[in-house]
């Protein structure tokens, strides 16, 4: 068996999406609706083990390099450290990461380096209490900052921070949150709304774009594209900020796809292999896992199910269909 998770386009996955919740504590405008969603039912979850397990699978067989946890907000997930040691002991080490909302991060991210994660990035979409809550329905905004000051403290570096900017709500936010980022060191990431909200309310018109964030951050900094090569598969497009060595991101999902260089596949909370956001389809892990299968078993069902992975999310394409799940039950 060839040790790699590789498709028809030459791509080869090393980077392993692995949400552990579709809980979350917040409740975004882009993401789902004020009253929540009907949450996947404890038994459909993959326990801790279950989850230790795939990963090591990942790992150790099919040649995953970088082990990411999401949600959901991850840190709602209470076996959440032991996962983390359990996955940063695996050989060969993989790169372990989080996407968080912050929220509960500055109690735990002492215990989450100490259980050997390596670095965060944090949602923050504004920096304004009222503004906070409009977009996430939740008076938290403190937190959030709390969380990145730990995280920073705790030496989960570099600390990433991910701002959506929505039109008429945050998006005259954009100079005042790089400015917050680069005063406290965290690397800032604009990032194009996707349409992969429950409501199923995205609106390309409505998107602010890549092109319009540089605009508008160009208005007030001198942006130097910080090496053209050195994006490679990672989404984030990086620029030097007058000069650098500070830098800030565009994750152009929607106008500057980068489909064609992507190493990403997913696991979702519920067991399912994902190759994309977007994909159409997912492969089941978690019955074979509970029906006994072994993990040379378990590898061949991931390899296959990566070998049909699209080339692209094609949300240009004239049929182009939202995803039945929605961002949160996905993994982000
Ligand atoms: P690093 O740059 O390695 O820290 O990770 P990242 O930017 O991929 O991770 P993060 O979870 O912070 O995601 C940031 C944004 O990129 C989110 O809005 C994600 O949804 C988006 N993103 C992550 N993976 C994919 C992907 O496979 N496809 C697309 N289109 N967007 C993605
Ligand atoms: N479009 C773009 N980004 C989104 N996120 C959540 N929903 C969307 C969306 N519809 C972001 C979160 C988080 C990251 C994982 O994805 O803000 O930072
Ligand atoms: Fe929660 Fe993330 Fe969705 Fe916001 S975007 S509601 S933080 S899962």
């Amino acid at each position: 068996m060839t040790p790699v998770l590789s498709d028809a386009y030459g791509r080869i996955a090393t980077d392993l999406r692995v949400s552990l919740t579709d809980r979350c504590n917040l409740r975004c405008t882009y993401c789902m609706p004020p009253e929540g969603l009907d949450w996947l039912p404890g038994p459909e979850l993959l326990t801790d083990e279950e989850v230790v397990r795939l990963v090591r699978v990942g790992v150790t067989l099919l040649g995953i390099r970088e082990v990411r946890f999401t949600g959901g907000e991850p840190l709602l997930r209470r076996g959440l450290p032991g996962i983390v040691a359990a996955a940063a002991a695996l050989e060969p080490r993989p790169r372990t990461a989080l996407t968080t909302n912050g929220i509960g991060l500055a109690r735990l991210a002492p215990a989450l380096a100490e259980a050997g994660l390596d670095r965060v990035n944090v949602s923050l979409d504004t920096l304004d209490a009222d503004v906070f809550e409009r977009l996430t329905r939740r008076r938290r905004l403190d937190d959030v900052l709390a969380g990145l000051a730990g995280a920073a403290r705790a030496g989960l570096t570099p600390v990433k921070v991910n701002a959506v900017l929505m039109r008429g709500v945050n998006d005259h936010e954009a100079a005042d949150l790089l400015a917050y980022c680069l005063e406290h060191g965290y690397q800032l990431r604009f990032i194009e709304q996707m349409p992969l909200d429950a409501q199923h309310g995205w609106q390309r018109e409505s998107m602010v774009t890549a092109d319009e964030i540089l605009d508008r951050l160009s208005a007030a900094h001198t942006l130097t594209p910080a090496g053209g090569a050195a994006r490679g598969s990672a989404p984030a497009e990086l620029f030097l900020v007058d000069g650098g060595p500070a830098t800030v991101g565009v994750i152009g999902s929607v106008t500057r796809p980068f489909c064609g260089a992507c190493d990403r596949v997913r696991l979702t909370a519920d067991g399912q292999v994902r190759n994309c956001l977007f994909a159409r389809e997912e492969s089941d892990l978690r019955g074979p896992l509970r029906a006994g299968a072994t993990d040379a078993e378990l590898a061949e069902r991931w390899r296959a199910a990566v070998a049909t992975k699209r080339p692209g999310h094609g949300i240009d394409d004239p049929g182009f269909l939202q995803p039945a799940r929605p961002m949160s039950a996905i993994g982000g």
